[in-house]
């Protein structure tokens, strides 16, 4: 691939621009570490890294490139960011907030909400026999998950779409994220200030609850990470479940067989997210200069991971860029890895999969319809179908 050859920086800004996987199987298979942009963000150059086993040391090896940079783009909104700590910080502040998130912590959600939940939208859906599953299911579902789970009253869901669809303009649009910022933070505080009174079993208590050798999250820290929550977790699950929808639409003959064999389920759901996760790149910061894929990434360049590379790296996965039910299992790299691998992963596989099996239960003889514009998986940075028009058998109330 030929150096700065397209705008990375606004191609990421905008994140309505070109398809990455060519260029990134370009790059896997000529110059894989590059510099893409001389003076990107902060007048940094900007690096990518697009073949797994580059990807997985980048990620592996934080002595050598640090997670600070986060800070640089998030900070201003979200203050304190887990995304942006390293080392001993980093490790403690984990701790403080991961219990919340282990797979074990999230078997009541399941029953109590998050199936309530699918059910509650599909009983919109199911009488009318047509949908659009991105306006209509979708878009909604992850951040209703959130905001209960952080005991916000349902009545409230709206208000907090809202302030998720702001805050993730994130530093492109400040005259609107940072306002959002704010007023999620005035909103909860009374919330946060009830559960340290009365911890009642939502997040939120978990969070003020948390003790890790005699330390407890300050304020910053539980606001920057309550703010977090809605970007990490709403729009990259809503996204992951439009492309999962996309994948069993576009290959009938498996939806047929995931509807017969539910454990098919979490099958269909780890090979979507290694062929188009949600999220395609992270950023690091080289602290040093450090030598990698035979050249040397200078000390302080902006390195983008391309970890929706890794996932198309054919030494790893043959016939990479197809949606393959029976591919044999292997670990993908769409949760990251390494120490800040996404805490959410547990959390979101669940919330796929609770609305799968609702959807392929409530609305029978799904497919695509015919006659509307077909579905295109669109975006740079985070990518899923723009739309989803189906038909399905109608179901009475
Ligand atoms: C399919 C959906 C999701 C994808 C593809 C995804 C992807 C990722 C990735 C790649 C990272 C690593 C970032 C890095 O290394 O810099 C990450 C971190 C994180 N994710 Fe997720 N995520 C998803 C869902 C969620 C959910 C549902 C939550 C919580 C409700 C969540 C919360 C987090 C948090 C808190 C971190 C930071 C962990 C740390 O810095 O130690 N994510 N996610």
């Amino acid at each position: 691939m030929a150096e700065e050859t397209f705008s990375i920086d606004e191609n990421i800004a905008t994140d309505d621009g070109i398809n990455p996987y060519p260029l990134w199987d370009d790059a896997r298979h000529g110059r894989s570490v590059a510099r893409v942009v001389e003076a990107g963000l902060g007048g940094r150059e900007t690096w990518w890294v697009t073949k797994w086993d580059e990807v997985e040391r980048v990620l592996r090896d934080s002595d050598a490139f640090s997670s600070a940079i986060n800070g640089e783009t998030m900070g201003p909104i979200m203050g304190d960011l887990i995304l942006a700590m390293d080392g001993e910080q980093h490790r403690h502040y984990r701790d403080l907030v991961a219990k919340a998130f282990r797979a074990s912590s999230l078997e009541k959600w399941g029953d109590q909400l998050i199936r309530p939940t699918v059910h509650a939208l599909l009983d919109r859906l199911a009488p009318r026999g047509e949908a659009d599953l991105v306006a209509d299911f979708t878009y909604a579902y992850p951040v209703q998950i959130i905001a209960a789970i952080l005991g916000v009253p349902v009545e409230d869901y709206s208000q907090f779409q809202h302030w998720a669809d702001a805050i993730n303009l994130g530093p492109t649009d400040l005259a609107r994220s940072l306002p959002a910022a704010a007023a999620m933070k005035e909103y909860l505080a009374p919330i946060v200030a009830d559960r340290r009174a009365n911890p009642c079993g939502d997040l939120i208590s978990d969070l003020v609850t948390s003790e890790v050798e005699g330390h407890t999250l300050a304020d910053g820290h539980l606001y920057g990470f309550l703010r977090l929550l809605l970007p990490a977790g709403a729009e990259t699950t809503f996204r992951a479940m439009g492309s999962l929808l996309l994948a069993l639409l576009t290959h009938p003959d498996a939806l047929a067989e995931v509807t017969a064999d539910r454990a098919l389920v979490p099958v269909a759901i780890e090979e979507t997210l290694r062929w188009e996760t949600s999220v395609t790149l992270v950023n690091r910061e080289a602290v040093r200069d450090v030598e990698l894929g035979g050249v040397t990434v200078p000390e302080g360049a902006s390195v983008l991971v391309a970890t929706a590379s890794a996932n198309h790296d054919e030494a790893r996965y043959e016939r990479a860029d197809e949606w393959d039910l029976h591919r044999p299992p292997k670990p993908h790299m769409a949760f990251g890895t390494g120490r800040h691998q996404c805490l959410g992963m547990h959390l979101a596989r669940l919330e796929m999969r609770l609305a799968l099996e609702g959807i392929i239960d409530r609305l029978p003889d799904l497919r695509l319809d015919p006659n509307a514009p077909t579905p295109e998986m669109r975006g740079f940075a985070f990518r899923s179908p723009d739309r989803l028009p189906v038909l399905f058998t109608a179901t009475p109330r």
